[in-house]
């Protein structure tokens, strides 16, 4: 790594329940504006002779689509009309709500979909993962989905990678300097760290459930809107696509990406989908009240 700045942050870090965990220090080291441009161009130009081989594709980037096949669903038909060719997954594929089994089997079979391990998808596959720190309801989705999934599709979600170049850009679940810390990316300062270890001028993610853009500066990150964009030649973006199933910006409806490399045009689509549907599902399945609420508030 270049000489540059360290900084010292707090990392927020909450369990699956949204719980704040014990505040820990984290430090890194912020390459230096001289060495980021270099760097920069260079992916660029990488990039740029990526995107001749990339005519005619438009990518559909999900996340967090959290077993809610109601919301997948609308998903797919809107990214269809919208001329999508293929789909890429930032992970928490399960999870929460209570259509793992068709949510898989469509994001591994139908969409052959890249795809990285988000953390739910880590901990329902991972048998020895100590649920005694998470919240009930969380614990007990956990358990309920781990009862609905057999061997070969709890193998699909440990295999999972942690993070994935992907045609000229990057997918990860949190951040790209720790992505088995499952940290959440609220502030710049965290979304600057990550930009460190980006390797590609695009990265998408997810995680928060929550929308937004940071663009790396001179001075490190800033955040903007989640809003459609023409991404310029040079810029850096760490882009969180918000959640298909369970979003959680006060909006109720699913919410994805898709980005053309060709014309390097970003769309943020929202959609309403049968939340009553989703609900119902939910309650069917004896999962916790707290789970079937929030959708229709999208917090
Ligand atoms: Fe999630």
């Amino acid at each position: 790594m270049a000489k540059g700045r360290h900084i010292l942050r707090l990392a927020k870090h909450r369990n699956n329940g949204g719980e704040e965990l014990p505040v820990c220090h984290v430090v890194s080291r912020v390459p230096s504006a001289e060495f980021r441009r270099t760097q920069n161009l260079a992916q660029w130009a990488e990039f740029q002779e990526q995107e001749k081989t990339l005519a005619g594709k438009v990518f559909a980037v999900l996340g967090d689509i959290h077993a809610n096949i109601e919301a997948l669903n609308v998903v797919l038909d809107d990214a269809r009309k919208q001329g999508v060719t293929d789909f890429v997954c930032v992970g928490d594929v399960v999870g929460y709500n209570a259509s793992p089994k068709e949510c898989l089997e469509i994001v591994r079979g139908e969409l052959n979909a890249h795809c990285v391990q988000g953390n739910h998808d880590y901990y329902i596959s991972n048998l020895s993962m100590n649920l005694e720190d998470f919240s009930p309801h969380a614990a007990a989705a956990v358990k309920w989905t781990r009862e609905q999934l057999n061997d070969d599709e709890m193998a699909y979600l440990a295999n999972l990678p942690l993070k994935k170049p992907v045609m000229g850009f990057t997918l990860v679940h949190s951040t790209l300097d720790m992505p088995e810390r499952w940290g959440y990316v609220f502030e710049n300062d965290q979304a600057t760290s990550s930009f460190a270890f980006q390797k590609t001028p695009i990265c998408f993610h997810g995680h928060t459930h929550v929308p937004i853009v940071y663009e790396l500066t001179d001075t490190g990150a800033k955040h903007r809107p989640a809003e459609d964009m023409t991404v310029r030649v040079g810029q850096r973006l760490f882009i969180n696509v918000g959640s298909v199933g369970q979003p959680r910006d006060g909006d109720p409806r699913a919410s994805y990406a898709i980005y053309v490399p060709a014309t390097r045009e970003l769309k943020f689509r929202r959609l309403e989908y049968d939340v009553a549907a989703a609900q119902e599902r939910i309650k069917k399945a004896g999962l916790p009240e707290r789970l079937w609420q929030r959708l229709e508030f999208g917090r």
